[in-house]
């Protein structure tokens, strides 16, 4: 399963990207505003820390328009995975790309029905939003089981990326299921290190070997 980080502040893509298991960047017109930073510079310098896929979202809600920032959005690096609203107009600009051989990744999925229409129109990524759904009262990882099974069914070849974890659990759910890929908040990605038993364990073991009065180096 691959590991994206949910970001778009640098200075966690960078202390993150150093343990090696980062393979990819999503970020969003939200994420870009936290962050406060001007959005092709700072989409540039996340393609430049990380090699893999950095998924920036059009701002247009038209087809045309989505169209002519494509052409500046693809155009920032080599690994820009352009990402559409799963809308008609998203979905059209979908197939238009992914037609050329180009990464797209369709957000903002609340539905199976949704995942395959992304499929067929040749999405590299689908992001279902599990925290949303969840936020209210439905199933998130039930859809993602679903979007699994259908694509399966037919061996689409569009990733599965789980956005909208919230915690942990997400994460082990989605690697259950078989998701291909989760987009993990910063937060999200530090807590999975995580466990009391290791960090009491850890304590133990550094008095003990003190008392050894040994070194190793
Ligand atoms: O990248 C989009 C998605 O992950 C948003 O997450 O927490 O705002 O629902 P959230």
């Amino acid at each position: 399963m691959k590991f994206f980080l949910d970001t778009a502040e640098i200075d966690d893509i960078r202390e993150l990207a150093a343990t090696g298991l980062v393979d990819g960047v999503t970020t969003n017109p939200s994420l870009i505003l936290k962050s406060g930073r001007d959005y092709f510079e700072v989409t540039k310098e996340i393609c430049d820390l990380i090699p893999g896929p950095v998924s920036a979202e059009v701002a247009a809600t038209d087809y045309e328009g989505m169209v002519a920032e494509a052409a500046k959005i693809y155009d920032i690096a080599e690994n820009i995975c352009l990402k559409v609203p799963l809308t008609i107009d998203g979905l059209r600009a979908c197939k238009h790309f992914s037609d050329q051989g180009r990464m797209v990744n369709v957000t903002l999925c609340f539905s199976a029905a949704q995942a395959l229409l992304a499929a067929k129109a040749g999405a590299s990524f689908i992001s279902p939003f599990v925290g949303r759904l969840d936020d209210i009262g439905f199933d998130g990882m039930q859809l993602i089981e679903d979007i699994r099974m259908i694509f399966d069914n037919y061996e689409f070849g569009t990733e599965i990326l789980v956005a909208s974890t919230r915690h942990p659990i997400h994460i082990i759910d989605s690697a259950r299921i078989g998701a291909d890929v989760v987009t993990l908040p910063p937060k999200v990605l530090r807590q999975l290190f995580n466990h009391p038993l290791t960090a009491s364990g850890l304590a133990a073991f550094v008095a003990d070997w003190e008392k050894t009065g040994q070194s190793i180096v």
